[in-house]
């Protein structure tokens, strides 16, 4: 996996990524796939990879956070792993 995160999911990123793009890309920033997307009130998953002491324990719980409970969507919680590893591989931009 090469990170030295304790916290990254040993799941699949290729699916992650899948997913990432079918589910979550209508809202979120997921990265170069749709940098000027998404809606304001999101943070972007680029940002989740470069802050993950905020946002690490949040990803395995998004479900149960707002908004999103209302949407019922049918994944998995190897789908979740699989979202995990690839939200928090996303490439951090350094500061210039
Ligand atoms: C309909 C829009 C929408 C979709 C689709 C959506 N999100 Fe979100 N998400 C939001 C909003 C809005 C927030 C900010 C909520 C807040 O700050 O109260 C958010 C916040 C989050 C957070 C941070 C939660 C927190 O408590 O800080 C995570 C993690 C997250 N989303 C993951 C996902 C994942 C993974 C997907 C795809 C499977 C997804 N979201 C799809 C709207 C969406």
């Amino acid at each position: 996996m090469g990170s030295a995160l304790p916290v990254l999911a040993d799941g699949n990123r290729a699916n992650g990524e899948a997913l990432a793009k079918r589910l979550c890309a209508r809202c979120h920033v997921i990265g170069d796939y749709n940098r000027m997307g998404g809606i304001d009130s999101t943070p972007s998953f680029p940002l989740m990879a470069k802050r993950p002491e905020i946002f690490a324990h949040r990803i395995p719980t998004f479900q149960k956070r707002r908004p999103h409970p209302q949407f019922q969507w049918p994944v998995s919680l190897q789908d979740i792993a699989d979202l995990e590893s690839y939200i928090l591989s996303l490439p951090v931009k350094k500061r210039p």
